[in-house]
């Protein structure tokens, strides 16, 4: 027996989907539908062409990004898949940030990314998106973009570079950019060396090949089951890259097919347990500290509170299991001849949430069954002999972080993760370029390096600045790290003794703005502490005696960095703008370890 369908329903459903979806307001739906069909007409769609589900890809492509230097071809291979799937692809651009082409910094620009990438979905007639993203900050902006919608996407990254051989030793962007500029500030390699690796640290298209954090991103969102199985490792320019857009394409109109798109939204897959599988990895690749910010800012946006002490929690029991610079030897063209993240997920099975929905429509447990893994492996590690005994990262608090910071404990320097020392102090940016090499400068390899003002809102944007360089006349001496702290972020391809994200900022007038030259600081990885030796009457007399941080900050009165500055949140939160983020009051999941 037939059912009779109410056509006012019928209409009202065929107006929610494909080229129907979203019509601009001209106060009648019917010549609003009549026009946009006579626009893109101009293209030579047909009408069945245009009846289609439509399946949106961001174009990140740009001539200042060759971290995307493959998206052309990618985008072609997911229209492809695409197509052979029913559907009909809409190429569109959003903004693209390549880390050394952003001014003042990549950050400052993420959250403008994110608000490009969210209107751009919401305004147009999509049934579902491929993300296409890869340097650092694109795939964060795109998942808080995504996180704000409720519409199907995947992603999936442009992937590494592959590396190349200079004089014999393996080179790759960027662990190995600073190690080589460390050795010409030393002095122990010449202008001529220095120039020749400078051709070579950055040998093909795609992202950094160490574990980075576009390498620890598309870790972790392969993991939390928003892009397809194999996604994060394969190199950019290799077939597999492209195979694996087509299937994305493919996959991509099977989800807008789905009779509730919202089974497959973001929302349905970043759950609280994904989100904790994500960070689980982020501690088993020893990953890149800024994917701490960047996954607590996708989290907020769906409401999730992700609390920095879980963090340190879950990092306890879980081991490196990744031997990948910068806190082991290889690259990640290596992680892919092992079997890609599949194969580190398998060994990491007991600490993961297997029952998690990924969006191939299996589980993550099945995913991992499902996986090829090579039987000769290099740098994937056994539970029983890994790389590093505990996770990547740590947090620490004390009278100096009361809100928190972070170290990538995996890749300092054993030594020194238990250090007291005098604080020698740079106030900002412009202060450590000026005076770092200086031969007066009054400084001992025992010291211990402050930068003050570079956090979300002192710089702005929180640089890369956390990586404070050795100075010069103990570089040449033959120091090759010294304990260095501030509320600046560093690069994920890092490597040293850093303690980074001290929250509150300087700039909000946290403690870290009345360290002082000589006050001696006290740093214990294993106890968790970061303790400034000034006591707590005479800190809070120095943070009464500073100006309110309105008044240090000087906020221009228009334009972005107004936005920027008056409204972006500190670290432990995401460094979101504040009027992006739901309440997490009360009501909020928490995550938990397991
Ligand atoms: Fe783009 Fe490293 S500079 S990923």
């Amino acid at each position: 027996m037939s059912v009779a369908k109410d056509p006012k329903a019928q209409a009202n459903q065929s107006l929610q989907t494909g080229i129907r979806k979203g019509l601009t307001r001209y106060g009648d739906t019917e010549f609003s539908l009549f026009l946009r069909k006579a626009f893109i007409k101009a293209m030579g769609y047909s009408d069945s062409a245009l009846e289609r589900p439509i399946i949106g890809i961001t174009n990140t492509y740009s001539d200042f990004n060759p971290c995307h230097g493959n998206v052309p071809q990618m985008i072609e291979a997911i229209k492809r898949g695409v197509m052979q799937a029913g559907g009909m692809p809409m190429v569109f651009p959003t903004i693209s940030i390549h880390e050394s082409f952003a001014f003042p910094t990549s950050m400052y620009l993420r959250n403008l990314m994110a608000l490009d990438t969210e209107e751009m979905m919401r305004s147009q007639p999509v049934d579902a998106v491929v993300l296409v993203g890869g340097c650092d900050k694109t795939i964060p902006a795109q998942l808080m973009a995504a996180a704000s919608l409720d519409i199907p996407v995947l992603s999936i990254p442009t992937g590494p570079m592959l590396t190349t051989l200079h004089q014999g030793d393996r080179l790759g962007a960027c662990t190995d950019c600073r190690r080589y500029w460390g050795k010409f500030r030393a002095g122990e390699i010449d202008q001529e060396e220095i120039d020749e690796v400078n051709g070579k640290l950055a040998p093909t298209t795609g992202t950094c090949m160490v574990m980075g954090t576009a390498s620890t991103i598309a870790c972790m969102v392969e993991t939390a089951g928003l892009s397809l199985p194999g996604t994060a490792a394969a190199p950019a320019v290799m077939a597999e890259r492209f195979r694996l857009s087509e299937l994305t394409g493919r996959r991509a109109v099977e989800l807008a097919k789905t009779a509730d798109q919202k089974t497959f939204s973001p929302r349905a897959i970043l759950t609280p347990k994904a989100l904790t599988n994500a960070l689980t990895v982020l501690h088993a690749i020893g990953g890149s500290t800024n994917a701490l910010i960047h996954i607590t800012a996708v989290a907020a946006r769906l409401g999730i509170k992700i609390d920095l002490d879980m963090v340190d929690q879950l990092g306890r029991n879980v081991p490196v299991l990744v031997d990948l610079k910068p806190s082991g030897a290889h690259y990640m063209e290596h992680l892919y001849e092992d079997g890609g993240l599949m194969a580190v997920l398998r060994e990491l099975k007991p600490h993961l949430y297997l029952d998690c929905l990924t969006v191939s429509g299996k589980t993550l447990g099945e995913e991992i069954e499902d996986a090829k893994v090579s039987k000769a492996r290099k740098v994937i590690r056994i539970s029983s002999d890994p790389i590093y005994p505990v996770g990547g990262l740590a947090i620490l608090r004390g009278n100096l972080a009361p809100r928190g910071a972070v170290i990538k404990h995996s890749a300092a320097s054993p030594d020194l993760l238990k250090h007291r020392g005098r604080a020698v102090v740079f106030s900002s940016l412009e202060d450590l370029a000026l005076r770092i090499d200086s031969p007066d400068l009054d400084v001992n390899a025992d010291d211990i390096l402050v930068l003050q003002n570079a956090g979300p809102k002192g710089a702005p944007g929180m640089p890369e600045a956390g990586y404070l360089p050795i100075p010069k006349k103990l570089a040449q001496a033959g120091v090759k790290d010294m304990v260095r702290i501030s509320d600046a972020r560093m690069s994920g391809t890092a490597f040293g003794t850093i303690v980074l994200h001290i929250t509150p900022e300087s700039a909000e007038n946290g403690p870290l703005a009345v360290v002082r030259n000589g006050d001696m600081i006290v740093l214990d990885v294993s106890q968790r502490l970061l303790h400034l030796e000034v006591d707590d009457a005479e800190i809070r007399k120095r943070i009464d005696a500073l100006a309110s941080p309105a008044e240090r900050l000087a906020i221009p009165e228009s334009g972005y960095r107004r936005l920027y500055q008056t409204t972006v949140t500190q670290a432990d939160i995401g460094c979101d703008f504040d009027f992006m983020v739901p309440s997490m009051t009360g009501t909020a999941p928490v995550l938990k370890g397991r």
